[in-house]
């Protein structure tokens, strides 16, 4: 899968670069799979490895619900979540509650204070945008996005949950931003 996305980048990357193709035939940035990632540092770094506190992110469903969250994912894990922006609105697939079927997951607005949430539905043009093609913004703004505690408190699994929200004011949560990147940071 990550290979395959790296070739699917460098495929469109030397597409991009080979000049004159007629312009529906180049694939915007946003429509070329990418990996959201959590950093403290709003430029872009030489790998995604390499930016300051970087951290893996894919969507959750730690309640079974409609909607998906995005949580951190650290080293180990089985498989991240790849999005396309368009519209205003992250698109990923993902498998349904309990791994149930396969859908298009769709940001839903978002509001401050709020979870970023994803709903298998479609969705009415959203405030969300890639400035510069690499850094997620809310209505144009890139800061405002932070890591906060899950609401699951005591509940073992996902004692360690954090969620990506904007203009999270809970105490536990920290500023981050979230850039595209290409490759997985780990
Ligand atoms: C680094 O990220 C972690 C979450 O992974 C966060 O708790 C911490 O506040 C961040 N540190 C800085 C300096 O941004
Ligand atoms: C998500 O949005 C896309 C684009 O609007 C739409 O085609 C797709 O059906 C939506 N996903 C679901 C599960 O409805
Ligand atoms: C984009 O947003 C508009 C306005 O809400 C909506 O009518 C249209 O169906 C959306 N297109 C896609 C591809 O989701």
């Amino acid at each position: 899968m990550k290979a395959l996305l790296t070739l699917a980048f460098t495929l469109a990357l030397s597409v991009v670069s080979a000049a004159p193709a007629p312009a529906p035939a180049v694939p915007s940035p946003a429509q070329i799979p990418f990996y959201l990632v959590t950093t403290s540092q709003s430029h872009r770094a030489t790998s995604p490895s390499s930016l300051k506190n970087v951290s893996a992110t894919s969507l959750f469903d730690p309640y079974y619900q409609p909607n998906y969250l995005l949580r951190l994912t650290g080293p180990g894990y089985l498989s991240l979540s790849t999005f396309t922006l368009s519209n205003g609105t992250l698109h990923t697939t993902q498998s349904g509650p309990h791994g149930i079927g396969t859908f298009e997951y769709n940001s839903t607005a978002v509001v401050a204070g709020s979870d970023l949430q994803f709903a298998p539905a479609p969705q009415r043009a959203g405030n969300l945008a890639l400035k510069k093609g690499y850094l997620l913004t809310v209505d144009g703004k890139e800061k405002g996005w932070t890591i906060c505690a899950g609401q699951l408190g005591q509940a073992v699994v996902f004692a360690d949950a954090v969620q990506i929200e904007w203009q999270g004011a809970d105490a536990s949560c920290a500023a981050t931003y979230l850039q595209a990147v290409s490759t997985a940071p780990y």
